[in-house]
């Protein structure tokens, strides 16, 4: 499969779908002919999505499922509820900023808890779904190269800026997806990372009911187009490291461009933390216990 082949008969998963990255995945994937799976936890923002969606691509193979990655209880009723082949998950689904303290449903720090920790919970629980070639698809960031992870403390209370607990929980979500690689390395499933570069709202398609941008902002922003791009750009790498043929197990995608900013899908480099096995084993026993879920591979 190249980045513009037919996906008709494929079913991915994509968590956050009715926003942002997220939704451009799913028109993306959906205008190629996938079932696309949009795991949100608004009933009322996943109708927004689905109806815009629509809009663009009139048949677009559509379930929404309801998702919220920060309770493992919701996760564990939508591995259940979910009962399909899969062919991809694409763990997209984040919080980017938040409260010192600020804590998920089960106690967890907000950002580990639902940027990793429930998309940890979520792939645990549908790995018997998935197709022999399925991929799993972490959405990363260049945030990942300026954190410092300990698996061992990854809910401790942290210090210092909400930027940094952020690199820190994508840190975690990327040397979880190196660790699956690892262990599926006998399989033909695939699990990799992609980024989306700096991808914001006023540089991106208006679609009705989504992020809502005044005319005048949207001209401000339009000469940083020469730096940064839409989330509809942001998609791009993340949609193909789920199904370009070019993609293999242990890959990091992200956008080919300045500084990584923006640009067509490029392979590109990861720090040598997230890709540390000893890391990646210690991280995952911490998910098992934390989440209590058991990862059968
Ligand atoms: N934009 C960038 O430049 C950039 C750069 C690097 C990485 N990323 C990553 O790309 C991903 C998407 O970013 P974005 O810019 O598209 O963000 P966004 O516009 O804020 O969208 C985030 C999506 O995640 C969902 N979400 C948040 N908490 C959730 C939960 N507990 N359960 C289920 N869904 C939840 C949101 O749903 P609600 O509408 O319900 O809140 C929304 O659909 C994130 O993982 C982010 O870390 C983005």
């Amino acid at each position: 499969m190249d980045a513009t082949s037919d996906l008709r008969g494929r079913t991915a998963l994509v968590t956050g779908a009715n926003a942002g990255i997220g939704y451009w995945c799913v028109e993306q994937l959906a205008a190629r002919g996938a079932r696309v799976v949009l795991g949100c936890r608004s009933p009322e923002r996943a109708r927004t999505a689905v109806s815009a969606i629509r809009t663009q691509v009139p048949a677009a193979d559509l379930r929404v499922l309801p998702l919220d990655l920060g309770s493992l209880e919701s996760v564990a009723a939508a591995a259940v509820d979910l009962d399909e082949r899969v062919d991809a998950v694409i763990c997209n689904a984040g919080v980017k900023a938040a409260d010192r303290g600020a804590r998920t449903g089960d106690d967890f720090d907000l950002m580990m808890g639902t940027n990793f920790l429930g998309h940890f919970a979520l792939v645990a629980q549908v790995e018997s779904l998935l197709a022999p070639d399925a991929r799993v698809v972490a959405v990363g960031s260049i945030a990942h190269r300026f954190a410092h992870l300990d698996p061992a403390g990854i809910d401790a209370e942290w210090r210092g800026s909400s930027l940094r607990q952020y690199g820190r929980s994508k840190a975690a979500l990327m040397t979880f997806a190196f660790e699956l690689a690892r262990r599926w390395s006998r399989s033909s499933r695939m699990a990799v990372c992609a980024h989306p570069g700096y991808a914001v709202d006023p540089l991106t398609p208006r679609r009705p009911g989504l992020a809502q941008v005044p005319g005048l902002v949207r001209a401000l922003a339009a000469p940083s187009r020469i730096l940064v791009q839409g989330k509809d750009g942001g998609a791009l790498p993340i949609v193909h490291a789920a199904t370009a043929a070019e993609v293999f197990s242990g890959d990091y995608w992200g956008p080919g461009g300045p500084l990584e900013f923006r640009g067509a899908p490029a392979r590109v480099v990861a720090s040598d933390g997230v890709r540390s096995s000893s890391a990646g084993e210690a991280l995952w026993s911490a998910a098992e216990s934390l989440t209590g879920v058991p990862f059968p591979s």
